[in-house]
């Protein structure tokens, strides 16, 4: 399955992206944690990204569009992945429409996880993440077993730079200018589902596979 996850900042993409992943056996891509991951290693990109991130603004689109065709062109992304913060305009939806074309497949599903912007702050401003394995935490709403440890790789789990209130208002702002827009632009290709992104993490997972399982059963309609 291709899946396309969409949401604002802090909707909870990450943390419903690692279980199914997990569940459905695909890679998890997402262009967020790219960027973190060239940032701590330092690369020309890392340095480009971060300055755009550190202020809540989107990475240039050319600098996207590269990465993710050759991200999908790996030999894992074969069966199937789920995207998670790509894309975030429509140009980038296009370009990944195109590419997909280009290799006689389609998405099949874009699922949006649908959270009010007055939940967001308080989820974003306690939210932790592993600097090694991308992992995500809430101190309140889901804690690492270990206090300050991720429970995958056991590194120490941190704030993100781009967690602190302005930044986050700023990219609240960002995802309704310029990513909201795909939202219409699936709906228009009749792939789009939504989910109640307040309740609670178990109970959302429940909700995708739900949803997902459909979107299965109307692709392969004998199996
Ligand atoms: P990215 O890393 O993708 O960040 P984002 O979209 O802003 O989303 P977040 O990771 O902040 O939130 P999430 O939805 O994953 O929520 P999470 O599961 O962690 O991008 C960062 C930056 O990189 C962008 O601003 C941009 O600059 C750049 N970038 C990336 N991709 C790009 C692209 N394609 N084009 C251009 N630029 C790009 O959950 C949040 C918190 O809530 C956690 O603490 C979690 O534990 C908690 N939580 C989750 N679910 C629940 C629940 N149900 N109840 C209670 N708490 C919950
Ligand atoms: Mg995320």
């Amino acid at each position: 399955m291709k899946i396309v996850l969409l949401g604002a900042p802090g909707a909870g993409k990450g943390t419903q992206a690692q279980s199914i992943s997990n569940y459905y056996k695909i890679p998890h891509i997402s262009t967020g944690d790219i960027f973190r991951r060239n940032i701590a290693e330092g690369t020309r990109l890392g340095k480009t990204a971060k300055r755009y991130m550190d202020s809540g603004q989107l990475v240039p689109d050319q600098l996207t569009l590269e990465l993710i065709e050759d991200r999908l062109g790996q030999a894992d992304c074969k069966d199937g992945y789920l995207l998670d913060g790509y894309p975030r305009t429509v140009v980038q939806g296009e370009f990944l429409e195109e590419l997909l074309d280009e290799h006689g497949s389609h998405l099949d599903c874009a699922l949006l996880i649908q959270v009010p912007r007055s939940v967001i702050l308080e989820r974003m401003t306690g939210r932790r993440v592993c600097p090694s394995c991308g992992a995500s935490y809430h101190l309140k709403h889901n804690p690492p077993m270990k206090k300050d440890l991720c429970d995958i790789c056991g590194c120490k789990i941190m704030q993100r730079e781009d967690d602190k209130a302005e930044t986050v208002e700023e990219r609240l702002d960002v995802y309704d200018e310029q990513t909201s827009p795909l939202i219409r632009f699936y709906a228009e290709r009749h792939i789009l589902k939504a989910v109640d992104g307040t309740r609670a993490i178990n109970q959302i997972f429940k909700d995708i596979v739900d949803v997902l399982s459909e979107v299965k059963k109307n692709d392969h309609p004998q199996e």
